[in-house]
């Protein structure tokens, strides 16, 4: 590789500034910095922040580029996320934080950026011959987007980034792959429509079972599912959708909020398709459960704050605590525009009454005149008692998550006691400060 200088400069972005603000480091780190060669460290620190000024426009081009050559990965790809630019964020939003990653040695652990992309790419059946599909169009759209300042060694350079960060990922995926027991070449299985459960207007339940009589795969409370649906016109799309009961034995439970088009936008595609399409006995496919948004077991005492569909991921924690450690403690806290939008509201205070310490706190931005439990407006966290070393779950819209840390981190809560789960791809764009 040649080390001639870069010739793309910027005064305005240092690479600190484009560091991702993900969430709370996790105990060790993948430590990657040693592997980067003397010389590409060199030219990625004098270009990342051009790539990243650039990284939006990259993606721009490099999606488009990617689909034309591979119209099967339309299939795989989210094309609302699509639509939305969400997901050319998240990419190049990663793939600049990795590099500035790679350049201090102080930075905070990568391992659950990593984590949570290699468990959102298994849950989509994603391989590693599909890397260098990626790759190659990453590329050539950085060469066509930044034209002349990208040398061969700039090149390079940024192909060893790619592929430092390529190799971790596949290697973590094989790791999940394996511990699931899943072959990346058939990652689906077919599952029937059973049962639908109409819990509120917006807000149905599929209870689903597997159709190969085969049983269905363990699932840690927390986990999602991708669910792969055939629309109109040939059309395949995936979502992912957290598996809101796992006390169903045989069964597969995922409960799913209908998005609605605002301002001009479609309906959502998927989650309408759901909604409006899917009959008691229709197949899905649906891919084993993946995510790290899991609760261990342990005696600290769990504040699972949601809002809205939030709600998916608090059902399966308490079923779960109530299974196996009844004597814990533990509080929920939801916020959602009415009561009659609260999905699985009787279910979750059923199964918490069969806990020993269970209290639930409920903010509606409308409070009917006979409801004296529920508060009103927007969740106010500094309005109930926590226990010191409450380990916290919060689950809904970015806005909602950013407000309940600032809250608890104002009570003294440690940030890296707060977990959190985006319903979409924008970890990094959404800039929640670890
Ligand atoms: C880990 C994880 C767990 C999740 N768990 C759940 C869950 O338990 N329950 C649940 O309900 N959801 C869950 N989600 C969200 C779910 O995966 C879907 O994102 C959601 O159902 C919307 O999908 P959709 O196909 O209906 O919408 P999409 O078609 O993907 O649309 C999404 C948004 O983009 C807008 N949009 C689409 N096309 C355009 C366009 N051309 N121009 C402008 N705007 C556009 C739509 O209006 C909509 O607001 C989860 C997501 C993740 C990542
Ligand atoms: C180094 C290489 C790669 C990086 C850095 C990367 C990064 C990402 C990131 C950041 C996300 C969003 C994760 C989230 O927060 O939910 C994502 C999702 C995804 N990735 Fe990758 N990825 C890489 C390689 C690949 C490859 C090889 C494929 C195969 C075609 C692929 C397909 C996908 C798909 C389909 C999604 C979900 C898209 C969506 O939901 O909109 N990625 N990836």
């Amino acid at each position: 590789m040649s080390t001639a200088a870069p010739t793309m400069s910027s005064t305005t972005t240092s690479p600190a500034d484009v560091r991702p603000s993900g969430p709370a480091p996790t105990s060790g780190s993948t430590a990657p910095t040693r592997l980067l060669s003397a010389a590409s460290r060199e030219i990625v620190a004098a270009t990342a922040s051009v790539v990243a000024e650039h990284a939006e426009a990259i993606t721009a081009v490099f999606y488009p580029k990617m689909f034309a050559e591979n119209p099967d990965l339309l299939r795989v790809f989210n094309q609302g996320n699509q639509a939305t630019g969400e997901q050319s964020r998240a990419l190049a939003a990663s793939v600049v934080a990795y590099a500035v990653h790679l350049l201090d040695p102080q930075a905070p652990s990568f391992d659950h950026v990593m984590r949570r992309i290699a468990y959102k790419h298994c849950s989509l059946g994603i391989r590693p011959e599909q890397y260098t599909i990626v790759g190659r169009n990453l590329l050539a759209a950085v060469a066509e987007v930044l034209g002349d300042a990208v040398t061969p060694a700039v090149a390079a350079a940024w192909e060893e980034v790619y592929w430092l960060f390529g190799a971790q990922l596949i290697a973590e995926e094989a790791r999940i792959y394996a511990e699931a027991g899943v072959d990346p070449a058939t990652p689906l299985r077919p599952y029937r429509l059973v049962r639908r459960i109409e819990e509120t207007a917006d807000v149905v339940s599929l209870v689903l079972e597997p159709a190969d009589g085969e049983p269905v795969p363990a699932t840690v409370p927390g986990q999602y599912v991708s669910v792969f649906v055939d629309l109109a016109g040939g059309r395949r799309q995936a979502r992912q959708y957290t598996v809101s009961s796992t006390a169903l034995g045989t069964r597969l439970q995922i409960t799913v909020r209908r998005v609605r088009g605002v301002n001009g936008a479609p309906d959502g595609e998927v989650s309408s398709f759901l909604h409006d399409g899917l009959a008691v006995d229709d197949l899905v496919e649906v891919s084993a459960p993946a995510g790290d948004f899991v609760v261990q077991p342990s005696d600290t005492p769990l504040l699972l704050a949601s809002a809205g569909a939030g709600i998916t991921t608090v059902l399966p924690i308490v079923e779960n605590i109530a299974r196996t450690q009844p004597e814990r403690t533990v509080i929920v806290a939801h916020a959602d525009r009415t009561a009659q939008d609260h999905a699985l509201r009787e279910t979750v205070q059923h199964v918490g009454r069969q806990l020993d310490d269970f209290t639930s706190y409920t903010w509606y931005e409308t409070v009917a005149p006979d409801d004296r439990r529920s508060r009103p407006g927007y969740m106010d966290l500094s309005e109930i008692a926590l226990p010191d070393d409450v380990q916290v779950f919060t689950c809904g819209p970015l806005p909602f998550m950013r407000h309940v840390r600032t809250s608890l981190v104002a009570r003294g809560v440690p940030a890296d006691r707060i977990r959190y789960e985006v319903f979409g791809p924008d970890l990094w764009a959404a800039q929640i400060p670890s």
